[in-house]
């Protein structure tokens, strides 16, 4: 089968590779029909990521049909259209009886912090991407749910992560109605989580990032109040200014480690290695929300980090929320949003990308070029 294969910082292709093998009872194997890259693949691209080994294929945004199913598989058989949560999980450990699917003890060697997530480095467990032809899918009888009639594909691959997880920053903000909710970072978690605390109840909701290109979906997507911190000496400085000097009640990490805006974090970041990444969004975060305020964040960070205003925090009152997001558990929810048309997932959707192209979309989506917001990957295009 073909399948996109890392080969070292800022290198993949696409290579033949063996095809996945049911190698436990509850495992399938599904082939894939659409796929994504995520902003966390590009943590991966760019070497981020503890323990990425050459040869693994990344990708835990997909859908596809069910090819063949394990021996002790009841829920699914071969045939059934299915959209694949991010998260590889039991269903059944301490972890996941509490909803903490990401979390999940049974999946992941390493799980002390973790779960395991498809395509994303042996720090997370291990398992090949769905951004290939075909992919294993463990636990098939918890992890997949079957793509109601009604959906529209591109809207279920976005439900196995992005939209997912915005809804899930704004939920972990804790929004009270007529709240001011901050989200710092444009992308599709940022859009998704702005739009999101609209039917939280959000009074107001900022965005802000640095691409006027996504500041403008910003407006229209999520009907946000926009900031381009590049105009700024400091962003956080006006923040407090459009808030009666006050702070947000509320602010969402929609960036994680590779934030820019921070020189020095940067450079003791991503060339010394001194840090899991910068902080700067965190940070700006911490500076931004009112005292007693929520900070969610939803950015993804490394283990270690030395330069985080820990002690603001303390001193302000914050209430810190995190997590990689339990996609399974926001299903029912989402899929009522959707299907009544409060959010339309696919409206961010930029690209759409034959896989044996998918090298272009890393760099576009990377380089932030051609106005990129989401590209889609596609198996077998013709
Ligand atoms: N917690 C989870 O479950 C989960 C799931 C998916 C993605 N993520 C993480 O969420 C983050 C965003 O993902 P994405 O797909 O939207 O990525 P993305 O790269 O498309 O978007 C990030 C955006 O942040 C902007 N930005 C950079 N520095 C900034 C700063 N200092 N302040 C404000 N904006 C800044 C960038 O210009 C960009 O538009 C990534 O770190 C990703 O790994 C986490
Ligand atoms: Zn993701
Ligand atoms: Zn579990």
């Amino acid at each position: 089968m073909r399948a996109m294969v890392y080969r070292g910082p800022y290198r993949i292709r696409v290579e033949d590779k063996p095809m996945p093998v049911i190698e436990h009872p509850n495992d399938a194997i599904v082939r894939v029909t659409l796929a994504a890259i995520c902003g966390s693949d590009l943590h991966l691209f760019h070497g981020m990521i503890p323990d990425t080994r050459v040869g693994t294929t990344f990708g835990h945004e997909f859908i596809g049909v069910v090819e063949e199913v394990g021996s002790s598989v009841q829920n699914l058989q071969r045939g059934d259209r299915v959209m694949v949560p991010f998260n590889i999980f039991c269903g059944s450990c301490f972890f996941c009886a509490r909803g903490l699917q990401s979390n999940c003890h049974n999946v992941n060697a390493n799980a002390t912090a973790v779960g395991a997530i498809y395509g994303y480095s042996h720090t997370a467990g291990g398992y090949d991407g769905g951004q290939s032809e075909f992919v294993r899918v463990p636990f098939a009888d918890v992890g997949p749910s079957l793509i109601p009639d009604w959906m529209h594909d591109e809207d279920a691959v976005l439900l196995t992560d992005a939209l997912a997880t915005g809804y899930f920053g704004a939920q972990l903000g804790d929004i009270a109605e007529g709240d001011v909710v901050l989200v710092l970072g444009a992308g599709p978690i940022g859009l998704f989580a702005a739009k999101s605390a609209w039917l939280m109840g959000a009074g107001r909701v900022i965005v802000v990032d640095h691409l006027e290109y996504r500041l403008a979906k910003a407006r229209d997507f999520a009907h946000a109040e926009t900031y381009n911190f590049a105009e700024y000496d400091d962003i956080v400085v006006h923040m407090k200014k459009i808030t009666d000097h006050l702070g947000a009640d509320v602010v969402i990490d929609a960036v994680g480690a590779e934030a820019d805006g921070g020189f020095l974090q940067h450079v003791t970041a991503s060339k010394l290695k001194m840090q899991g990444g910068s902080p700067i969004a965190l940070n700006w975060a911490i500076d931004s929300v009112r005292k007693g305020g929520t900070v969610s964040v939803m950015g993804a960070y490394g283990p270690v980090y030395s330069a985080i205003k820990f002690g603001d925090a303390v001193n302000k009152g914050l209430t810190l929320r995190m997590n990689q997001c339990p996609v399974k558990r926001q299903w029912p929810r989402l899929f009522e949003h959707v299907k009544n048309g409060y959010l339309t997932p696919r409206d961010i959707v930029t690209h759409r990308i034959p896989l044996e192209h998918i090298a272009d979309g890393y760099h576009i989506f990377s380089a932030k070029l051609d106005d990129c917001i989401k590209p889609l990957i596609i198996p077998n295009a013709s």
